[in-house]
């Protein structure tokens, strides 16, 4: 595996325009979540990039930009055992200059749910994955459901900019108990990780309401709503929504996404299923 630091290097070692190229943005710290999309990338394509970047411009003030797990070591080990060939790994003046053009994310569908409690969060996340794009230049780029509105808006991006990439959804990875996978759920005491079960159980619960054909979504979010209540959970969203991210009031079979958002302590959690 070669690390990368640089652009120029790294679209000199892709130059070659016959092979499919994978691409896996992240921001480090890598788990299960990450691995899995790696693998799907390895398996799928003839070279495979990996990214690791924590960017800036999708925090926002007062977020944990400053404290984000960081793991290099690992991540660098667990890139090489996943079959990466290239890993680039830029610093912040390799990938930002002073006075840029701006991504704007949709003024609606990005000031919603994720976007109405990280305004400009979408902004950040589209300006550094359009500039990947254009760095990488892959033919299938691979995100999670995890992050399913960043997905949609990502997917979305590729649509309005007329990019040629395969955006390839790619399914939710939990621990055994059902907690998702997460770089902050390392932020969690003991205690709140025990809690944090409560969000995967009441995503679980909604599904299952689901498959009873249970369609009001108030009155699943009611219930979703009871799982979660503790002392130790702020509840931030619990919506449902179309792939469109357009709130639903009844369930839409294969269509419908059930989202929640907490916060446990001081660490901000997402969760979600698709139904
Ligand atoms: P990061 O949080 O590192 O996530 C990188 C990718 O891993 C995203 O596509 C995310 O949805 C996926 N992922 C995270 N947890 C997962 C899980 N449990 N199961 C499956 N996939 C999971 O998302 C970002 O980085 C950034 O916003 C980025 C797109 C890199 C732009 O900076």
């Amino acid at each position: 595996m070669n690390i990368i630091r640089t652009i120029e290097e790294l679209k000199e070692m892709l130059q070659n325009k016959n092979r499919s190229v994978g691409f896996v943005p992240t921001m480090g710290s890598l788990h299960e979540g990450h691995i899995s999309l790696l693998k799907k990338a390895r398996l799928e394509n003839d070279t495979v990039v990996a990214s690791i970047f924590l960017n800036p411009t999708q925090f926002l003030v007062g977020e944990d930009l400053d404290k984000y797990p960081k793991k290099d070591d690992s991540d660098k080990k667990i890139c090489e055992l996943c079959g990466v060939d290239y890993l680039f790994m830029p610093d912040i003046t390799t990938m930002y200059s002073k006075d840029e053009v701006l991504v704007k994310a949709p003024k609606i569908s990005s000031y919603i749910l994720e976007g109405e409690t990280r305004p400009g969060h979408f902004d950040g996340v589209l300006q550094v994955v359009l500039k990947l794009f254009h760095i990488v230049n892959p033919t299938n780029a691979y995100f999670g459901k995890k992050d399913a509105q960043q997905l949609s808006l990502i997917t979305q991006m590729v649509k309005n900019f007329y990019l040629d990439i395969n955006i390839i959804e790619c399914e939710i990875v939990r621990e055994s108990d059902g907690m998702a996978f997460s770089s902050r759920n390392v932020y969690l005491s003991q205690n709140e990780r025990i809690e944090a079960l409560k969000i995967s159980q009441s995503i679980q619960l909604a599904a299952k309401s689901i498959g009873n054909g249970e369609l009001e979504c108030k009155s699943i979010i009611s219930k979703m709503d009871k799982i979660l209540y503790s002392n130790e959970i702020e509840i931030e969203y619990i919506a449902i929504v179309d792939r469109n991210f357009q709130i639903l009031e009844k369930v839409e079979l294969e269509n419908t996404i059930v989202l929640v958002a907490v916060k446990i302590g001081t660490t901000r959690l997402i969760d979600n299923i698709w139904v």
